[in-house]
């Protein structure tokens, strides 16, 4: 493939070739190994239109240990300030020739919009409520380390999955994996429609946790609510915030994710998030380097063998 806009393009032998070469990378990032030059005479540039910490520090981390030259433009004093346009704003880098552009956006769709007219390969970081793919590639990367697989696995993803691209993202691969997905959360935040993606609904975190290996929790997304419904914090976290009392209807080894950021005391409390031996959230962050390399060393690959064949 050209781009990495969404896990809805990718087969499930692609992402089992993105996790398998971004363990490599986890491996030679812990060991403080060098790395290769996969990325070594390529521009990689990084346009974030929302906030971010995790994507944009590790997209930026991935690019320079391969030994591409890295750009973060910085969108808030950029031109787009005086009114122009996100076309205008790609079509204007595209012609100092990047190779490589990441992309987060607040609309759903901007990113691909942006792909078709560029002629350097787009990473989606996140475009509004569709899809963040290299989050779910990094999730699923994290569970295979704790698992040993993702087939047959039952992942329960809970809270605000109706504003959320990373849940979305995180329903596609690990049904294309073969795990069992089961939502869960009130239904103005899982609303039943949800069945229709092939995962199981509830609205119960008892019924929910049940049995579960995996338990994923996710934050309110109040900057997407559109002045709707928003629960009262207090209680949302009676219902639907993970603690030790929820935990335990889930089985003993479940391992506790969260993309991050954390609302705590909302969501999750903090004993949880902070458990060393059921929280893996600090190592999704430490995966999340490893597959945004992986990902950028295999579209580097196909862009060399595109522009080879064009010579
Ligand atoms: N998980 C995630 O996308 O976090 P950031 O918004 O900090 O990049």
């Amino acid at each position: 493939a050209k781009h990495l806009l969404g896990i809805a393009h990718l087969a499930p032998d692609e992402i089992t070739a993105i996790l398998d070469l971004a363990e490599h990378y986890a491996a030679m990032n812990r060991s403080g190994e060098k790395h290769g030059e996969a990325l070594r005479g390529l521009t990689q540039v990084n346009m974030f239109f929302e906030n971010s910490t995790r994507t944009q520090a590790s997209f930026e981390l991935a690019g320079k240990r391969l030994g591409a030259d890295v750009m973060n433009m910085a969108m808030q004093a950029s031109s787009i300030k005086k009114g122009e346009t996100l076309l205008d704003t790609a079509l204007t880098l595209n012609a100092m020739h990047p190779d490589l552009l990441v992309v987060r956006h607040p609309h759903s769709g901007a990113v691909d919009l942006l792909a078709q007219k560029v002629n350097c390969a787009v990473l989606n970081a996140g475009d509004g409520r569709h899809e963040h793919p290299t989050q779910a590639l990094l999730d699923a990367l994290t569970i295979r380390r704790h698992k040993g697989r993702l087939h047959r696995l039952t992942v329960a993803i809970c809270g605000d999955v109706a504003h959320s691209r990373v849940a979305r993202s995180n329903i596609l691969l690990l049904n294309r994996m073969e795990a069992r997905v089961r939502l869960v959360g009130p239904p103005t935040l899982v609303p039943s429609a949800f069945r229709d993606l092939g995962c199981e609904v509830t609205h119960d975190m008892a019924e929910g946790l049940k049995d579960a290996d995996v338990v994923m929790m996710l934050r309110l997304q109040r900057e997407r609510m559109d002045g709707g419904f928003i629960p009262s914090e207090r209680e949302y976290f009676h219902r639907y915030g993970l603690d030790a009392e929820k935990l335990s209807l889930a089985r003993p080894d479940a391992i506790v994710m969260h993309p991050g950021p954390m609302n705590r005391g909302v969501e999750i409390d903090s004993a949880t998030a902070d458990d060393p031996s059921r929280s893996v959230i600090t190592e999704q962050v430490e995966m999340g380097v490893a597959v945004r390399m992986a990902a950028m060393d295999l579209l580097a690959q196909n862009l060399k063998a595109e522009r080879a064949a064009c010579v």
